[in-house]
């Protein structure tokens, strides 16, 4: 019983703590890994020290003369720097993000350290898999992959213009970032975003059919305007 209560009133303690102590914000890239230092230093032999994320999931437990007791989640996922208390987490994913707090329980309850990381999107990479070309269309397959997704369309250019198949294509990815592939006039753009970044990857497709596009649609105009001088002439020439 005095044990709930205790845990109810550092609970209570610790959410007033993270809503409103200095927490410090830390911007890391996708797939990489973040060391977390308690500030201060002074311990006693018999303190406790947990490392929490979002107050409600411990990661790691130190109690006293026994090895780091690590989560089930965490588990594969930590190593201990040689500083004292400090935990590294590996392989950071977006579901990653949210409040990490470090605390002391023993005489005194005490916020160490907090952390407020934001795991960004990894970056984007858009690629032509295929061109057919002829005189009058240049079909190409593009595909725009991060780590763990890719997304795949089909994009058809008349002598005119281009259209994306279908129109613009997206996917949540499995770490819940979106990643989207659609076509702005004759680029395609690949955007991979979440609630704090985004990163993205274009390609030109005057670069992979150099015939269509733009320069194209010019040529169409002057020959059109060519034939109908020489249709005006003709009309002329039969009157
Ligand atoms: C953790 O907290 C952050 C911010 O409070 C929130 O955006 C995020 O969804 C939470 N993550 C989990 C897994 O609960
Ligand atoms: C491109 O695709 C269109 C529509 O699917 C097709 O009519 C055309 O023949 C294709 N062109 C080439 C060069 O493959
Ligand atoms: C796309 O083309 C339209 C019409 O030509 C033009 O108004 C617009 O600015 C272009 N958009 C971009 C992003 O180039
Ligand atoms: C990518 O998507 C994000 C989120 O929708 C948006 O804020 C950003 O402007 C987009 N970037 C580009 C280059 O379109
Ligand atoms: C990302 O999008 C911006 C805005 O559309 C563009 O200026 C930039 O060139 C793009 N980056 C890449 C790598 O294509």
């Amino acid at each position: 019983m005095t044990v709930n209560l205790q845990s109810l009133l550092l609970y209570i303690v610790f959410t007033v703590f993270t809503g409103c102590s200095a927490v410090t914000p830390v911007f890391v890239q996708k797939g990489k890994d973040i060391t977390l230092d308690v500030m201060t230093d002074g311990f006693h032999e018999d303190d406790v020290i947990f490392w929490s994320f979002n107050t409600s999931s411990v990661i790691v437990r130190f109690l006293p003369g026994k090895e780091p007791s690590v989560s089930e989640v965490y588990t594969g996922r930590v190593e201990f720097p040689q500083k004292k208390y400090s935990v590294t987490l590996k392989n950071l994913q977006e579901s990653d993000s949210g409040v990490y707090t470090g605390r002391l329980i023993g005489n005194k309850e005490q916020i160490l350290a907090g952390y407020t990381i934001a795991v960004q999107v990894s970056p984007v990479k858009l690629t032509v898999d295929s061109v057919s070309s002829s005189s009058d269309s240049c079909n190409l397959t593009v595909t725009c992959s991060t780590q763990d997704s890719d997304i795949t369309s089909r994009v058809t250019c008349d002598t005119t213009t281009c259209h994306q198949e279908g129109g613009e294509s997206s996917k949540v990815t499995t770490s819940g970032a979106s990643l989207r592939l659609y076509l702005v006039n004759s680029t395609i753009n690949c955007n991979h975003s979440n609630q704090v970044s985004w990163t993205n990857d274009t390609k030109e497709t005057g670069q992979v059919c150099p015939q269509f596009t733009g320069k194209n649609q010019r040529q169409n105009n002057q020959l059109a305007v060519m034939y109908s001088l020489e249709l005006s002439q003709l009309e002329i020439m039969s009157c």
